[in-house]
């Protein structure tokens, strides 16, 4: 099969389109023709080396697939509802090896796209909305009326949350750079923030002078004890991401990591209990072994979608063969929404 291999640590050049042989479904696991796959910030740290739990070149990266399902194995276990059978319309998340034209995956990692959904939409919906979901809803017991601020507003997990808090009926802080507020504003972002002009800090404390009840930061180093400024009592940080790490250029600097580590503030748990505060850590390659909970959270994700509530916003979609162009594009921050590679 065709596949893109990240042939070592390092830019988005060292991905290359190669033969490799077929994806071979194991016990428990499914094998799927992929139709596209979800690009996503992680993608990047595993192709640069600094994803926890990384393989050692040469690997095929990737978390998450749509597709149809080829053939299951004996003893593919679905979770709940029908079992699958070739032909289904599936999404999965893949733990590596999703830029291919198959993949086997875990049976309880596979997920039948609901009536009317493309495979695009089936790509893009996963690790994002998931992510956000779990964050503010599972983690975070979020209400109406409730702030939230969401930083990287006009990303993929971004917009995901922009699109929940409405939903849920909750106000909206926001920050992207420059280019990108006039978006937040299309979206339904109330408070659009250029982190390049404003002190989200001092914005958030203007509009709430208290202090607001969540905070979601996928940046990272200095970014993290700022954001914990904004909460008021019973408020929650969820800590997502570490982008902050990574630079414009694609390429590893262990400075930059240091920095953005030395920067990286200490939460007490005293201190924590004095203002009455959490901070939560959200980890979904860690949460796919409680494949329960996140068929629940899809299962309420694939309502609201129904619904017409959440929708994902495709920014650009890349033909497999142009990944490396695909994550070059993310590194340069041109993209609002969620990046995609269709594959033939
Ligand atoms: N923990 C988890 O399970 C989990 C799951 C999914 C994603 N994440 C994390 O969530 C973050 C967003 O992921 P995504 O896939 O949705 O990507 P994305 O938001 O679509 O793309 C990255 C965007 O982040 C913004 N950004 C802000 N500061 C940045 C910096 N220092 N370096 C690079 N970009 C910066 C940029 O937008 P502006 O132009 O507006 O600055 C950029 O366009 C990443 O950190 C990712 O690792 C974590």
């Amino acid at each position: 099969m065709r596949a893109l291999v990240v042939r070592r640590y390092g830019p988005p050049e060292v991905l290359e389109l190669q033969q490799v042989a077929d994806a071979q479904a194991k016990a428990g696991e499914v094998l799927i023709r992929v139709k596209a796959v979800g690009v996503n910030f992680a993608d990047l740290l595993q192709r640069m080396g600094i994803y926890p739990g990384v393989p050692k070149p040469p690997f095929i990266p990737g978390l998450e697939i749509a597709g149809v399902v080829e053939r299951t194995v004996e003893g593919a276990r679905p979770g709940e509802g029908e079992p699958l059978k070739p032909g289904d319309a599936v999404m999965a998340l893949t733990q590596f090896n999703a830029y291919a034209e198959w993949a086997a995956v875990p049976a309880a990692q596979v997920y039948r796209l609901p009536a009317g959904m493309t495979f695009a939409d089936g790509a893009a919906i996963p690790v994002n909305y998931l992510t956000a979901y779990h964050s503010m809803f599972t983690m975070g017991n979020l209400r109406p009326g409730d702030r939230i601020l969401i930083h990287g507003a006009a990303g993929g997990v971004g917009i995901a949350a922009v699109q929940l808090a409405r939903a849920k009926g909750l106000v909206i802080f926001g920050t992207a750079g420059p280019a990108k507020q006039e978006y937040l504003r299309k979206i339904g972002v109330d408070h659009a923030i250029d982190y390049e002009k404003s002190d989200f800090v001092q914005i958030v404390r203007k509009f709430a002078p208290e202090g607001i009840e969540m905070v979601m930061d996928p940046i990272g180093g200095k970014s993290f004890g700022r954001s914990y400024k904004c909460l008021g009592p019973a408020g929650r940080l969820v800590v997502y991401g570490f982008s902050a790490a990574s630079g414009p250029d694609g390429k590893r600097s262990w400075l930059r990591g240091l920095t953005a580590l030395l920067q990286t503030p200490r939460f007490h748990p005293l201190k924590l209990m004095g203002q009455s505060v959490s901070v939560i850590g959200v980890n979904l390659g860690k949460i796919q072994s409680r494949s329960g909970l996140l068929r629940m959270e899809l299962d309420e994700l694939f309502q609201l979608y129904s619904a017409g509530k959440i929708k994902p916003v495709i920014g650009k979609t890349f033909p497999l063969e142009q990944g490396a162009a695909a994550h070059q594009y993310i590194h340069e921050r041109k993209n609002i929404g969620k990046v995609l590679l269709s594959v033939r």
